[in-house]
Parts: structure tokens; sequence; C-alpha cells
């Protein structure tokens, strides 16, 4: 089958979308990318991808609408049981200590790469439940995909995408609505939905948690460690990384100290005990 576009386009494309965002597509990524473009190139009206090329160095609105393009944002409430365990059981516990201790009573957490909004949502209502009265919490919820953002800000979900919801949680933080449910004010509230590319400095300081699951995957090694990097100062000095089941530091150069819980395997910078 021939392809859509030359091997000088798919560099070329593929150079530009790396530099913007930190995404690599590997020559066995090409159709992917090929799929995403063409798309694109229909929905403007466009018929050559040259033409669409020269359209995108001048145009930063549908910049941002290819980069959206080319995103994956599959994810899902409570996404992987054993980090939500290391959550709760050891995470929130720790913090609560060492807050107490400090006699400060907020906990800080940044999903980075939030998608539509289940993974932030679902920390939420954990931390909801499990601090103690008092406590703020303080989310931040961020993505370069404008389209999965507005689902994330709305916070309406299917009836479909509701597996993995307790029905405690169901019941005490959603509200049935005709086809799905609907996020609570309660929750909502305390989430900050932000498009954030992190490419670039977030401006985020002295986070306790950091969640960027299943997002670094698509980043080539020099991406991913600029990321990380970033994380490791935005975070406080006793702090806690998660980052995707499949995804690892290994071989990376950070400070990051590596954590094995009774339940998943997490990162920590722990400067004050
Ligand atoms: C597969 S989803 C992961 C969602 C959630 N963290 C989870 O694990 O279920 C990956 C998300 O990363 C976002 N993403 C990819 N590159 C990004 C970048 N450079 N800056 C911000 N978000 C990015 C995508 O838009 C997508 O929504």
């Amino acid at each position: 089958m021939d392809n859509f576009i030359s091997e000088t386009d798919f560099e070329r494309y593929r150079n530009l979308i790396y530099d913007e965002s930190g995404i690599h597509f590997s020559s066995s990524n090409r159709t992917i990318l090929e799929s995403r473009l063409k798309e694109r190139l229909r929905k403007q009206n466009i018929s050559t991808v040259g033409e669409y090329y020269t359209i995108l160095t001048r145009d930063r609105a549908e910049m941002k609408a290819l980069l959206d393009a080319v995103t994956t944002n599959l994810t899902r409430f409570f996404r992987n049981t054993a980090h939500f365990q290391t959550f709760e059981y050891y995470i929130l516990p720790d913090l609560i200590k060492w807050k107490q201790k400090k006699g400060d009573r907020s906990i800080k957490l940044w999903s980075a790469g939030c998608s539509t909004g289940e993974e932030p949502y679902s920390l939420a209502m954990a931390m909801k439940e499990l601090l103690p009265p008092g406590f703020k919490i303080d989310i931040t919820a961020s993505d370069l995909s404008l389209k999965s953002l507005m689902t994330a800000k709305e916070g309406f979900y299917s009836d479909m995408k509701m597996n993995g919801v307790i029905d405690r949680y169901l019941n005490k933080y959603f509200e049935k609505k005709p086809g799905g449910y609907q996020v609570k004010e309660e929750i909502r509230n305390l989430i900050k939905f932000d498009y954030h590319n992190l490419k670039f400095e977030s401006g985020l300081k002295n986070l306790d948690i950091v969640f960027c699951r299943n997002v670094i995957i698509y980043f080539d090694e020099a991406a991913q460690e600029a990321v990380i990097n970033k994380f490791y100062d935005a975070m406080s000095n006793h702090a806690f990384l998660f980052i995707g089941h499949s995804e690892s530091l290994f071989g990376m150069n950070t400070k990051f100290e590596f954590l094995k819980t009774d339940w998943a395997c997490i990162y920590q910078k722990m400067l004050e005990k």
C-alpha cells in the first residue's frame, strides 16, 4: 500500500511534533501519525501535507489542534488498583503524619496528563474520604488535549465509563443523569483543570504528589528525562511520584529514589524524612 506521506514529510512532521510536545513517533507508529494527519487535513479542507505544514508554522491554534489529534487519551476511573492502594494505604497516611508534624494542613497534587479527568476525580474522591477534617485538598490537573480537558471540566461520564467506581462513591459523589453520571460540585471544586504542555515549565511548586501515568511512554528518552526532572524541581522535600506501571525511570539521570511498597513501586523525593 502506498504511504500517504513521503519519507521526507514523515520526518518533517515527526520532528515538528517532537519539538512541540516531546511526543515521539517511531517508524512503526507512522500509520498512526498518517491517519491523524489525514483527519486534520479533511477537517480543514486542505489537500496537501505541504500546504498544511506551512499553515502549522504560522497558526498556533492549528498547531494545538494537531497536537490534540496525535495524543492517545485512553483512561478510566481508579485505573491500576495497585496504585490506588499505594495511594490510600501508604502515601496519604505518610503525608498526613508528615504534614501534621510540620503544622501544615494541606496536600498539593498534580495529575499531569489527566486526559478526560477520570484520574484526578478518582484521586479527589479518595482524598475526600481519607484526609482528616480540615485538611485542604489542592489538585491541579493538566493536559495538552483541549478536547479531553473539556470533558474533564464538564465532569459528565456515560454509564459505560463508570466501571471501577464503587457503589458507595457512585452514590455519594455523582448525580445520576440520563445516559450517565455527573461528578458533584464538592469534588469538582477540588480540582483546577489547566491546559499545560509538559515540554514547558508548569510554575507549580511544593507539590506533595505527582501522578504522570501513561504519558511519558509516548516520549523519547531525552524528553522523558526532561519532564521527570521538572517534576523533581516542582516537588516538596518529602514527595511522591507515580508513573504508569509499564513506565520506569531505570537508566535515567534523575534524583528520584525508588520506593517499593506492599502494593506497587513508585518514586520519591525524600530530602526530609
Ligand atoms: C493515555 S493518557 C493517560 C491518562 C491518565 N494519566 C491515565 O493514566 O489514565 C495520556 C495523556 O497524556 C497527554 N499528553 C501527551 N503528551 C503531553 C504533553 N507534552 N503535555 C501534556 N500532556 C500530554 C495526552 O493528551 C493524553 O491525554
